[in-house]
This record gives C-alpha cells, structure tokens and sequence, in this order.
C-alpha cells in the first residue's frame, strides 16, 4: 500500500466503506433512518436564526440514540425547552436521555451502498 506523506496517516479501505460523504442542508429533509451513536455539529447552528437552531437541535435530539451525544460549539446553546433532553457531559457535549434504542437497524444515509453495510459493526483494518 502507497505510505502517506509525512505527518498524515491513510484510513483503511474497511473503515472508509463505513463512511459516506453527501452533500446536506441541515434545514431541509434529511435523508436518514434510523438513530446515530453521536452527531457533530459545531459553529453551523449559530448562523440561523433562534427558531431554526432550536429545530435543528430537536431533529437532532430525535435521531440519537439513547445515550448518544450532540457535539456543538463552545459558542452554541441548547435552548431551555431541550435540557431536559440531554444531560451535559462536558463543554459542548450532551447526551440524550430520552431516546430511543433501535439496535436492529444502524443509522445511516439511503443509498445503497449504506445500506449494504447495514448490520456490520465490527471490521478489522489489515
Ligand atoms: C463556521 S463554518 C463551521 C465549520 C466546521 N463545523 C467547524 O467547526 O470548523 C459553518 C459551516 O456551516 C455550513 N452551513 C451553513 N448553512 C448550512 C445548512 N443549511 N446546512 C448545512 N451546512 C450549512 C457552511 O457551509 C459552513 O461550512
């Protein structure tokens, strides 16, 4: 296999084909099933308005898992109607409390090439 260059390190071929990259407007449609272990989404929410971030935030707090974690920026808030919601673990961090647990189908985006994968959880990288 080709090295990377110095200072970069290469993901194996395994743990790349669990991972799809698509374009996505977060205030529109989302093309997901199922629920996420954790989402990231950091200094996005601030640019919209009051209205919107708190939908964003609830659509969010909808697709985790039980236990799973929003990651926002230190500059981004939940608003008071969501806390109950989500217990804080650690600046920026909160973890949902009142989600649901859906082991049989894995989150991920409709395509095909997701939904293939679906089931898998365990892959070695050689
Ligand atoms: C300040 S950058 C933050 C980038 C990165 N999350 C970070 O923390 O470095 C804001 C990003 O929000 C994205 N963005 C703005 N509106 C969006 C929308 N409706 N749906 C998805 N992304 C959006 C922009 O494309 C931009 O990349």
């Amino acid at each position: 296999m080709k090295m990377p260059p110095a200072g970069l390190a290469r993901v194996c071929q395994a743990a790349r084909d669990l991972i799809a990259f698509r374009r996505l407007n977060l205030d529109a449609d989302w093309p997901f099933h199922g629920r996420f272990d954790a989402i990231m989404c950091r200094n996005v929410a601030i640019y919209f308005d009051e209205q919107t971030q708190t939908r964003l935030w609830r659509r969010f707090a909808d697709r985790l898992q039980t236990a799973g974690v929003l990651y926002i920026g230190h500059s981004e808030a939940l608003p008071k109607e969501l806390v109950t919601r989500f217990d804080q673990d650690a600046a920026g961090a909160f973890r949902v409390v009142d989600g649901r647990s859906e082991p049989a189908r894995r989150s991920g985006i409709s395509t095909e090439k997701t939904d293939e994968s679906e089931g898998q959880n365990s892959h070695s990288c050689g």
